[in-house]
């Protein structure tokens, strides 16, 4: 009789809601499906760098609680230290490559699933390409922003809390009189801020593919108060906008990778100026990340977890599992690591927002 398969799963990246029910999806169809074992590696490729692996077992009673309901990644994750470029503890870099080789061998897998987001699959590639390893990987990631899905997980969880934080800011700008800013997160895309702005009721929309000017913004309060009679508003913009000059609004830097925050801050600043009208800031930052995943994340995490495991199954390897068009799928690894993917500037979500009168800062 072959031996059982043995597959791997990691979570890479930064968190979001869902990805639970991705590893549960996984190891539900590699144990039910296919007999296979699955090994859970712990904080992303950190776990496979260490001498033994930092690998569980991930049986299927590991699920019988709450596990489906629960935010963050029970195998953790990392958002540092690209194996590559190792940031050492004397300040030095190194490349670690090989001991990810030698973690997945000891490991005896015939396989691996990598849940990630556009930065994790650049490293997924080469890993692939310069070691060997065998890989399927799965988009997550709130910002959305993963080449070819409509759909990475954890985006429509971190887009119901920033329309619920719009919906409670909406009561207390009304009380007050005044604009309220929420900056939510999105590096190099704005689609948490698009989708929450509409849904939420925002009156302008700020995004990193759309440059604004503080005359545009201020024309569209003066609009709010004298043609729409309203004496509030609500503002909703990534933290990756830049300000007029082109300034990003960075509070720091790990691992290399900019940290953002600070536009929230600004606009509340220049509105104030600008409008004569009392201005206040959120900053809704990794509350977004966090908490139980929404239906789709569930439903869609399902899907990718079963489509990633029936392609090892058939031995396709490198290859990334996509949303289109109410589908699930899969896209070759090398044509999905890239750039990110930015919103349609005349995509129907923002033709829709247009529609609606919101301002992008732009007119
Ligand atoms: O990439 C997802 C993301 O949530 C970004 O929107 C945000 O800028 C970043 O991660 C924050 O990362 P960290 O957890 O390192 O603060």
């Amino acid at each position: 009789m072959a031996q059982p398969k043995r597959i791997g799963i990691l979570t890479s990246g930064g968190d979001c809601a869902g990805l639970n029910a991705v590893i549960r999806a996984v190891v539900f169809r590699a144990v039910h499906g296919y007999g296979w074992e699955v090994m859970g590696i712990k904080r992303g490729t950190l776990g496979l760098m260490t001498s033994p692996p930092d690998a569980v077992a991930l049986t299927l009673d590991k699920f019988h609680g709450e596990v489906l309901r629960m935010g963050g990644t029970l195998i953790g994750t990392t958002n540092r230290g690209n194996p590559f470029d190792f940031p050492m503890a004397d300040g030095s870099r190194k490349d670690r490559s090989e001991e990810i080789y030698a973690g997945y061998r000891a490991l005896g897998l015939d396989g691996m699933i990598v849940v990630g987001g556009d930065g994790s699959f650049k490293i997924t590639r080469r890993l692939e390409q310069e070691g060997g390893l065998k890989v399927v990987c799965i988009p997550k990631t709130i910002d959305n922003d993963v080449p070819g899905t409509e759909n990475a997980i954890g985006y429509i969880t971190a887009v119901n809390v920033a329309t619920e934080a719009l919906d409670r800011l909406q009561t207390t700008a009304a009380s007050h009189s005044r604009i309220m800013i929420l900056e939510v997160m999105g590096r190099d895309a704005g689609h948490i801020a698009l989708a929450a702005g509409v849904a939420g009721g925002a009156d302008i929309i700020l995004i990193p593919e759309v440059p604004f000017t503080m005359a545009a913004l201020a024309r569209k309060i003066k609009e709010i108060d004298s043609e729409w009679e309203r004496d509030f508003a609500l503002v909703v913009a990534a933290e990756g906008c830049a300000a007029e000059d082109g300034r990003r609004f960075t509070v720091g830097n790990s691992d290399g990778q900019a940290r953002y925050g600070g536009i929230g801050h600004y606009l509340a600043d220049r509105l104030a100026a600008a409008t004569g009208w009392e201005t206040r800031f959120t900053i809704l930052g990794h509350v977004q990340r966090g908490g139980r995943p929404s239906t789709t994340d569930r439903v869609v995490g399902a899907a990718y977890g079963v489509h990633a495991v029936d392609l090892i199954s058939r031995g396709e390897f490198g290859r990334v599992v996509v949303w289109q068009n109410r589908q699930v799928t899969d896209l070759p690894l090398a044509e999905v690591a890239g750039a990110p993917r930015k919103v349609e500037i005349n995509g129907p979500v923002m033709r829709t927002a247009r529609g609606l009168g919101i301002s992008f800062g732009d007119d």
